[in-house]
């Protein structure tokens, strides 16, 4: 089963190349950030607060979640759309420190995964914990600047208000005491600060016919 993990901050072009990526390979494509944000938009909606660990650990659990490449519903509601915006964003990082609800996410992106037969899996932890044996792990990441530009170009709003939002957030991912954001020893940094997201894919797409070429040739 080939797994490629894509892990990294926010605003590194995660989706954009995950989702390219997973086309080229022909292989599902998997956000996990977005179980995430669906989690948290279900709780804002039933006016839990998003730190009550219990209740949104009990939410986590109980809901039935739909993924599919382009949209995501809980409990019924297509929450695509609404998972973007600012209540959910402000709201998600406190839900994604929640050890339960991690548990239990990542228990659905394993089941997930094996029923698709393999995937591009993006999020933070995907290398480090979920999919430790991954064929390849691939740490994006790109100066702070160009984030918040990729954020403000998508979304809107004020470039330094941007900025400060997602250091506040990859802080506050990579400080967590259950599976920070981090890069592993064994994970190909790519920074695609200056690059073309076309070449990043490409680059990318060589080092798994590499990868697939050194498992093959080692058996
Ligand atoms: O990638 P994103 O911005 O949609 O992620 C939303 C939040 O979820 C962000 O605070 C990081 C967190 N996250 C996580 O902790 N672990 C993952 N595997 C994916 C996302």
């Amino acid at each position: 089963m080939i797994v490629i993990a894509i892990d990294g901050p926010a605003g590194a072009g995660k989706s954009t190349i995950a989702k390219a990526l997973a086309k080229k390979l022909n292989l599902r494509y998997l956000d996990t950030g977005a179980m995430y944000r669906a989690v948290t938009f279900a709780a804002l909606t039933r006016k839990l607060d998003p730190s009550d660990e219990f209740e949104v650990a009990k939410l986590a659990s109980q809901c039935v979640m739909l993924i599919n490449d382009d949209s995501i519903s809980i409990d019924g509601v297509d929450a695509t759309q609404a998972i973007r915006g600012p209540e959910v964003t402000r709201a998600v990082s406190v839900v994604a420190t929640n050890s339960l609800v991690r548990t239990e996410l990542r228990g659905r992106q394993r089941r997930w995964v094996s029923e698709q037969g393999g995937g591009v899996v993006e999020g933070r932890d995907i290398g480090s914990v979920v999919f430790p044996d991954a064929t390849l792990k691939v740490y994006l990441t790109a100066s702070p600047l160009v984030r918040a530009k990729r954020r403000v170009a998508q979304s809107g709003g004020d470039v330094e208000l941007i900025a400060a939002e997602i250091a506040e957030r990859d802080q506050r991912d990579s400080s967590r005491s259950d599976s920070p954001l981090m890069k592993t020893s064994d994970s190909v940094t790519v920074d695609t600060s200056d690059i073309p997201v076309n070449e990043v894919v490409e680059h990318i797409e060589q080092l798994v016919v590499a990868k697939k070429r050194n498992i093959r040739e080692s058996k």
